[in-house]
């Protein structure tokens, strides 16, 4: 049967205009009941769900139990729905564990669209800008140098640098956030990773899942839910210590964000909008920095050096280029205009292998429509960020590694990109982000050249893993030291 939208939903979208949205798109044939759970259960999700669009089209249904999820694949409709329609895609599902594994839905990234969640996204949006003008590229190239001691005492050994990365990444959040850093083989920072990627796994398996689609199984015993429920508990009594030592520190940083959050907390108590912000948003803004902010920066960095395994004239001509625009120098921030083919590297990596390559999903908040198609509320928006970057009307040759393609035509390319997702739920951690992406990738590549260090000197695998994060398949590198050494000076301060 047909269903007509509301009129915001009729207004627009490619091929909407003045013409009535159609139903729900079309999508591939579910089974009974269980509608395409076999589809959802697929290793490598991203990349199937964008082999679908090539037989369904770039927008498509499939159903889960009781859940109808729109699958979209291209930037034009993931555009159209994340920025055009934002108010009307800002929602994000609300579930049974979601709710369990965010503090009752107090984070900001599975948090639902409301006015609390838009003063408390405002708050750590607002203090993350202002930190990052005053103190983040500080705090990146340190954490830059203590990665190069430590690629030096390998002593040019073959290594897999992943947790090296994990560790660089976790210490620019954990500074940030409560002014902590770790060494690699603290134990507390291994709990941390353990149980914030045991939860990030746990809760994206099919066990947990389906308790949502399926409320009956509720009632059985679930191992994997039990261990999510500790996992949980264990995550929670970390971060819970630290904000309280944190609170009763004599030398509180002013712009640490724990203290501008606190602050800010404080002042919502009197606001005149009546939002009260808790301790439970502050706990549960520190665990999306940390779970939005670690495993994506060092996934991402591990894939930056695949690739440049796999085409090394790359490295040579970002190092060429730095060379001749730094003479010698560590590179600032601002230098990025300057440095045009470090700028595509970035780029082509963050095109290729979006490591949050199907975002977090959004739910319709009222009927819409998305190229046409009638999405009724409450419809979960699936924005398939990798099929968008391999969309062939749209990049050519998207399967190949061409940074190039970034400098081609004034390098506007880079609008297409999606990696950070768009309109209200934009990576909230974006510019953090963006400069750690640029300080490490220069560090590491104007200290030492890269060499595969596998066994038999074999190339990285680059299809990868896809759970919630895209992630390379474990390879060893070799850093070789540049014999840069003798010329190093600290740039000037940042213009
Ligand atoms: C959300 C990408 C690094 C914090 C997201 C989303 C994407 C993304 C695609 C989902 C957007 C949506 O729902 O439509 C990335 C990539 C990163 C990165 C590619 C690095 C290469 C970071 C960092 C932080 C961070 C460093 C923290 C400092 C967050 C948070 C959200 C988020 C809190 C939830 C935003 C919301 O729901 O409003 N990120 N991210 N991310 N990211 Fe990132």
């Amino acid at each position: 049967s047909r269903r007509t939208a509301s009129s915001s939903a009729s207004a627009g979208g490619p091929g909407g205009g003045h013409f009535l949205p159609r139903g729900l798109p079309p999508g591939p044939r579910g089974l009974p009941f269980l509608g395409n759970i076999l589809d959802l259960g697929q290793d490598h999700l991203p990349a199937h769900l964008t082999q679908l669009a090539r037989r369904h089209g770039p927008v498509y249904t499939l159903t889960c139990g009781s859940s109808t999820l729109v699958v979209l694949n291209s930037s034009d409709v993931i555009k159209e729905a994340l920025v055009k329609k934002w108010s009307d895609f800002a929602g994000r599902p609300v579930s049974y564990t979601g709710s369990l594994v965010s503090g009752g839905g107090c984070s900001v990234s599975l948090g639902d669209y409301s006015e609390e969640w838009r003063v408390q996204r405002r708050l750590v949006h607002q203090t993350l800008q202002r930190y990052s003008h005053s103190r983040l590229q500080a705090l990146v190239e340190r954490q830059a140098l203590v990665l190069r001691e430590v690629l030096i005492g390998y002593n040019g050994r073959a290594v897999d640098l992943a947790e090296d990365f994990t560790v660089a990444a976790s210490n620019v959040i954990t500074t940030l956030t409560f002014e902590k850093e770790y060494e690699k083989e603290s134990e507390e920072l291994q709990q941390l990773h353990s149980c914030l990627n045991n939860i990030v796994s746990l809760w994206g398996s099919p066990w947990i899942s389906a308790l949502d689609s399926f409320p009956l199984l509720r009632k059985l015993p679930n191992r994997p839910f039990s261990r999510l429920l500790k996992e949980v508990a264990r995550r929670d009594d970390i971060i819970g210590r630290h904000i309280k030592e944190y609170k009763l520190r004599d030398n509180q940083s002013e712009d640490s964000i724990t203290s501008s959050l606190l602050k800010g907390i404080e002042q919502s108590i009197g606001s005149e909008d009546g939002v009260r912000l808790t301790d439970t948003h502050l706990h549960m803004a520190t665990v999306d920095l940390l779970i939005g902010g670690t495993e994506t920066t060092a996934a991402w960095l591990s894939w930056t050096l695949a690739f440049l395994l796999h085409r090394p004239q790359v490295q040579t001509q970002v190092y060429e280029e730095m060379c001749g625009v730094l003479e010698g120098r560590y590179p600032q921030y601002s230098d990025r205009p300057r440095l045009p083919v470090l700028g595509a590297l970035i780029s082509e990596v963050l095109r290729l292998r979006p490591v949050a390559p199907l975002a977090v999903p959004h739910r319709a908040l009222r009927d819409s429509s998305i190229a046409g198609y009638f999405i009724p509320k409450d419809t979960v928006i699936i924005p398939n960020l990798f099929g968008a970057h391999h969309d062939p009307s749209v990049w050519s040759e998207p399967h190949s590694f061409r940074p190039e393609r970034f400098l081609e035509g004034g390098g506007g390319r880079a609008r297409d990109l999606l990696a950070f997702g768009g309109g209200a739920r934009l990576c909230l951690g974006e510019t953090v982000a963006r400069t750690e992406l640029f300080l490490f990738t220069a560090y590491l590549l104007r200290d030492f050249l890269f060499l595969p260090g596998g066994e038999g000197a074999g190339l990285p695998d680059l299809e990868g893993e896809a759970s919630v994060v895209l992630k390379v398949k474990s390879y060893k590198v070799i850093a070789v030291p540049r014999p840069l050494e003798a010329d190093l000076v600290v740039g000037p301060p940042d213009q």
